[in-house]
């Protein structure tokens, strides 16, 4: 048996904050009233954030005609919605790097990012209307795993290396040590973030769907079809088999088969080609 959302807190003790800065700018995001000038000042007070913002409104992504060089610019040039996903990913970025325990921090990286790239893709696809959530929401899923390696350094490490080398499935290896598994975790830490529902959702059931609550199941399974098309591609710690059941109860949800879903892979991996770029400058 799994333990209690309040034991698990207990045995967690304290969570990584939210960074002030990116407290900040979802405060802002989410304002009516607010102005390019107030989001400009409080992004500018970070200057590696700044020069990432910068650089990913001049990638390739986004095929701008002239160069953008000013934050200002930047901002009306993404919105900001994509602005917050920028912040949002920054701080994400942060945690997946430092969570890592020394072990293949660049991937859990790529397998985070790839994962929410492809689960925009296949929202696209499937006409979801909230495409940028998605992309959060699968850009967060596994930060539950960073949490762990951050908090139990030693033990952590050894499961990831299990898992790595293949020779177990990391849910069932975490329940069993812990008995808690990064799903819950990552909502745990989301929770206190206070990003939004769906976000904590698709951390809680990425790998069971099914479970989550109706009005975010939709997005939850387009979310396991992300991460499963990462580690389909092995971008990502562990075996793409051990997401089949996940992915059975992503197209039952969706309402589609596997042809259909082989199609909008097709769509995805397009996408992945597309923006390699936003990747490798992340
Ligand atoms: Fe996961
Ligand atoms: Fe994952």
């Amino acid at each position: 048996m799994p333990i209690s959302p309040q034991e698990l807190i207990t045995n967690l003790g304290d969570l990584p904050p939210l960074p002030q800065v990116a407290a900040q700018v979802l405060r802002i995001a989410a304002d009516p009233d607010a102005s390019t000038d107030e989001l400009q000042k409080v992004i500018g007070t970070d200057q590696a954030l700044s020069a990432q913002i910068l650089k990913i409104a001049n990638s390739a992504m986004f095929g701008m005609v002239r160069e953008v060089t000013t934050l200002t610019q930047a901002i009306m040039t993404l919105g900001f919605s994509t602005i917050k996903s920028i912040v949002i990913a920054s701080s994400a970025k942060n945690l997946y790097s430092r969570g890592a325990a020394g072990l293949q921090e660049r991937l859990m990286w790529e397998h985070a990012l790839v994962s929410a790239i492809a689960g925009r893709a296949y929202g696209r696809a499937l006409r979801f209307p909230r495409t940028e959530e998605v992309f959060l929401a699968a850009l967060m899923h596994d930060i539950g795993k960073s949490v762990m390696a951050i908090k139990f350094p030693e033990r952590y490490g050894v499961l990831m290396r299990t898992v790595y080398n293949e020779q177990g499935d990391g849910l069932s290896l975490e329940l069993d040590t812990f008995g808690f598994d990064h799903a819950m975790v990552g909502e745990a830490l989301l929770h206190s973030w206070n990003i939004a529902a769906s976000i904590e959702q698709a951390a809680r059931w990425h790998h069971d769907p099914i479970q989550a609550p109706v009005e975010h199941r939709n997005l939850v399974a387009i979310v396991a079809l992300g991460n499963q098309l990462a580690l389909s591609q092995n971008i990502g710690i562990g075996r793409v088999e051990s997401l089949a059941t996940a992915t059975e109860e992503a197209l039952e949800i969706l309402g589609i088969d596997a042809s259909t879903l082989e199609a909008h892979q097709e769509t995805a991996l397009e996408a992945l080609e597309r923006d390699k770029s936003l990747i490798s400058d992340f």
